[in-house]
């Protein structure tokens, strides 16, 4: 039987990692017939594909649909593809480089920096809110990213409510397979979402606030500004991307803490220590062990042979980054959850050009976000240690639906 890897299949997403074992070992470089894709799984083949400027997330930069033989867009998804055509993450080129530029001079580390006594204000009052037992996911780790990318971007409280929504109906899109009502679920909250973001622009433009939706409407670089639509998208990119990721890596790694609780144990004697650096670490190693985003593709921007395996201009690659950080090729016990790694070189927030822009904040308010609960539940356990949780939804954004806790 040719091999392939079942991302619909809910025993996969459930638990992916022996299958991505055997997968890597085998077969690392493959051609799934059914994805229609070449999947990846080495952590070196990642990595360099990551970096090689003959594979990019786009190709129409380079070639009109006419010339891909690409079928017409579904007019049911037209403003969401309008919003994916539109935004950094999809972009290449000297597109890319502007609109990176652009929103990293608005959205920098600085900024990020000056974020801790806000979030760590945001924290405490959550935490002294919860009751003996309560669910990590929708009780803990939501609320924050959530509430920090809205402040941040200026946001009104009153508008907030929507933004989860509409963020979980867009990703939907993002899984390999989805049902016509998520589609036009999908359409409906970009189009909102956009409405929504272009009355506060205009309204910053006139009244100008210290946020990041003033900072990207008056953002400059050699005589060049964001578009309406780009300073749109881009907004909707942040809020999207700014959470989904950061809910499931913090509620995944708590899982793994929780089912080995020595290493528990560990945060919580370095919980009394004030020093924030173990915590810093202890994170990197959770996003490696339990991979919150899984998988990206590329698109093959030219024919080219990679590893004795002939790729030709159009193909796509699917790059398995939980794979990547659980090869032992490049991590010693790759398996073994180690709280002190360091370095540790994951794959988790990718690598060249798309890298994430928004890793400074996602690691701020993980490492807070785990040193606050070990500090006020340092006997958390899991409610029924009997009950396996589960990761709904998909293999693309793979989380875990409820995490119910006991303090
Ligand atoms: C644990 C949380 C997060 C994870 C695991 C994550 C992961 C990633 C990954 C893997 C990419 C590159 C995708 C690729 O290789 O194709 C990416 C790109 C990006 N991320 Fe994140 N991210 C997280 C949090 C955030 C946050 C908090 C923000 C912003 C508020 C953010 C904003 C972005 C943006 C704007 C890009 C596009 C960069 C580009 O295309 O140049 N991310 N993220």
């Amino acid at each position: 039987m040719s091999p392939h890897l079942p991302l619909t299949d809910p025993a996969f997403v459930q638990n992916p990692y022996p299958a991505l074992e055997r997968l890597r070992e085998e077969t690392p470089l493959f051609f799934d017939t059914a994805l229609n894709r070449t999947v990846v799984l080495r952590y070196d083949d990642i990595s360099g594909i990551l970096r090689d400027k003959r594979f990019g997330r786009t190709l129409t930069h380079l070639y009109s649909r006419d010339e891909l033989g690409w079928p017409l867009p579904d007019p049911a998804q037209q403003h969401f593809d309008a919003f994916n055509g539109n935004h950094m993450l999809d972009s290449e080129g000297e597109k890319h480089t502007r609109l990176r530029s652009l929103v990293g001079k608005a959205f920098t580390p600085r900024r990020v920096e000056t974020l801790q006594p806000r979030i760590e204000a945001i924290l405490e009052e959550r935490l002294s809110a919860l009751g003996p037992e309560f669910d990590l996911v929708a009780d803990y780790a939501e609320p924050l990213p959530v509430t920090v990318i809205a402040e941040l971007l200026g946001v009104p409280e009153a508008e907030r409510f929507q933004l989860r929504p509409w963020s979980a109906a867009i990703v939907k899109l993002y899984e390999p397979q989805f049902t016509r009502t998520q589609q036009s679920e999908a359409e409906r909250a970009v189009v909102e979402f956009s409405a929504l973001i272009r009355k506060l622009a205009a309204e910053r433009r006139a009244d100008p606030q210290d946020d990041l939706i003033t900072a990207l409407v008056q953002v400059e670089d050699g005589g060049q500004m964001l578009s309406e639509s780009e300073l749109t998208d881009t907004c909707i990119l942040l809020l999207n991307a700014g959470h989904e990721a950061s809910v499931n890596g913090l509620s995944a790694g708590v899982l793994a803490l929780l089912r080995q609780p020595e290493h528990w144990k560990k945060l919580v004697q370095a919980s009394g220590e004030g020093d924030p650096k173990p915590f810093r670490t202890a994170v990197e190693e959770l996003l490696r062990f339990d991979t919150p985003l899984p998988m990206f593709e590329r698109y093959v921007l030219e024919d080219l042979d990679w590893n004795g395996v002939s790729l030709k201009m159009g193909d796509q690659v699917a790059l398995i980054y939980a794979s990547g950080n659980r090869d032992p090729r490049r991590f010693e016990r790759a398996d073994e959850l180690n709280l002190s790694r360091d370095p540790n070189p994951h794959l988790t927030f990718g690598l060249g050009r798309h890298y994430c822009l928004g890793a400074p904040l996602a690691r701020l308010e993980l490492a807070l976000s785990l040193r606050a609960l070990v500090r006020h539940a340092p006997i958390l356990r899991l409610a029924d240690p009997a009950a396996l949780p589960e990761y709904g939804g998909g293999f693309v954004i793979r989380g875990l639906g409820r995490l119910p806790v006991r303090r």
